[in-house]
């Protein structure tokens, strides 16, 4: 190759393929989750979607990915009473919490939650990853994001209860009261849909961290970073604002033609993988039906007829459709959570992938370490401060 100012790249580089965005490249092998895109399709530990979603609790698909195999009946009262026992924070990670100005994005604070949570409790979290510590990583994300949602209010955080599942136990430290079942219900067929999917960039975020040989809080922090931007997790309050702001079923073709125009993305459409509609996006639209107003369920269905329609016009060949984050707003809304808080409620999700893929990761680590493909001048001479 023969760089900008004439000098050859060094013989020793070999000619190695360099997808964009890393597209097409195989990173890890894992035994977790796959997403099939071609055919729309997600499985867990050999599982479809299909026979997990409304069927599984949240918890037996942590076990699940944790564990290689669905848990008896007496292993599943055991995880929920190991999460319920280990919900509550240590007072130091509150304390880091109220010191947040109310302010910042909730994903801030539950990266900086997430990462003094590993400063503080050493002894709980060494160097080395396990099982536990993922369970108690789990069990305490909630309290983590209520903590902050409920100082950033003037109030104060609410003590868990241990007989409460994770999405009971999520809803009843937000809003201080006993969740109806109507809500969380729905949230944690949610909690079971975004639970993992192959090798997207938080995990994969996540299983680089723990390839160095560092510890899981370290490596769920960096995996937080990831999942917060807009091309990852952090869509969904992003279709809020887009159906908000498109406001009444006339103005759908007005406001996304003026978007398109414009050379926005539509929030909530497209997908590095699947080339058909996401399997979740499926189970979620019917979910958004039973949950929604049948105002905002209407808005919603409209705007995605539309956006579909106006997208396969324009980006011919381009195979977008919907994807998870277009309906968890309508669902995540109807549960009860303000638009700020759908993409940390994904990451109480996550979290089990996360730590399922750093355990598989450290069970048969290599160092994930890349090449770069190097474009920059080579042979400039040192000129001292003064003469430049
Ligand atoms: N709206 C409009 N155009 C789109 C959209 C969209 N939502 N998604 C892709 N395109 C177009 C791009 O403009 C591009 O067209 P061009 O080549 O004519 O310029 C083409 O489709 C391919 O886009 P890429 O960015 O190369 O696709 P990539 O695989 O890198 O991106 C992504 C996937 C980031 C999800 C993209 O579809 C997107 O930005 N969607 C909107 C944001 C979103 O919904 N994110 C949540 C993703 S789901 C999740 O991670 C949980």
């Amino acid at each position: 190759m023969t760089r900008s100012n004439g000098s050859k790249a060094g013989s020793d580089e070999p000619n190695l393929p360099r997808p964009e965005g890393l597209e097409g490249v195989v990173a890890a092998t894992t035994a977790l989750s796959h997403v099939f895109g071609e055919e729309g399709k997600l499985v867990y530990r050999g599982y479809d979607i299909h026979e997990l979603a409304g069927r599984a609790a949240f918890e037996e698909v942590a076990f699940l990915l944790w564990q290689g195999r669905l848990p008896t009946n007496s292993e599943l009262t055991g995880l929920l009473r190991s999460l319920g026992e280990q919900r509550a924070l240590p007072g130091h990670v509150v304390d880091v919490i109220r010191d947040l100005p109310a302010t910042a994005p909730p994903m801030d604070a539950l990266r900086t939650g997430v990462s003094a949570l590993g400063a503080i409790d050493t002894e709980e979290f060494d160097d080395v990853p396990d099982l536990n510590e993922a369970i108690t990583l789990t069990a305490k994300f909630p309290g983590i994001l209520a903590a902050f949602f409920r100082i950033r209010q003037g109030l104060e955080p609410v003590v868990p209860k241990t007989e409460h599942n994770t999405a009971q136990s999520y809803l009843y430290q937000l809003f201080g009261q006993e969740p109806e079942e109507k809500h969380w219900r729905p949230l944690d067929v949610y909690l079971t849909l975004l639970a993992d999917h192959g090798m997207n960039a938080s995990t994969f975020t996540a299983r680089v961290i723990a390839s160095t040989g560092s510890d899981l809080c370290s490596a769920i922090t960096g995996a937080i970073g990831a999942l917060k931007g807009p091309l990852h997790g952090g869509a969904p309050s992003k279709v809020l604002d887009m159906l908000e702001a498109i406001g009444s079923a006339d103005n759908v073709d007005a406001w996304l033609t003026g978007a398109l125009d414009r050379g926005d993305r539509l929030m909530g459409f497209g997908h590095r993988v699947y080339k058909a509609e996401d399997p979740r996006a499926e189970i979620l639209r019917g979910m958004a039906r039973e949950a929604s107003t049948p105002e905002f369920f209407e808005l919603s269905r409209r705007t995605e007829e539309r956006a579909l329609e106006m997208l396969h016009e324009r980006k011919p060949g381009r195979r977008l459709y919907t994807n998870v984050e277009f309906y968890s707003a309508a669902v995540l809304s109807a549960v009860g959570l303000p638009g700020d808080m759908f993409t940390p409620t994904f990451a109480v999700s996550r979290v089990v992938g996360w730590t399922a893929h750093v355990l598989e990761q450290v069970a048969n680590n290599r160092l994930i370490r890349p090449q770069s493909e190097f474009v920059g001048p080579l042979d400039k001479k040192f000129v001292a401060i003064e003469t430049r």
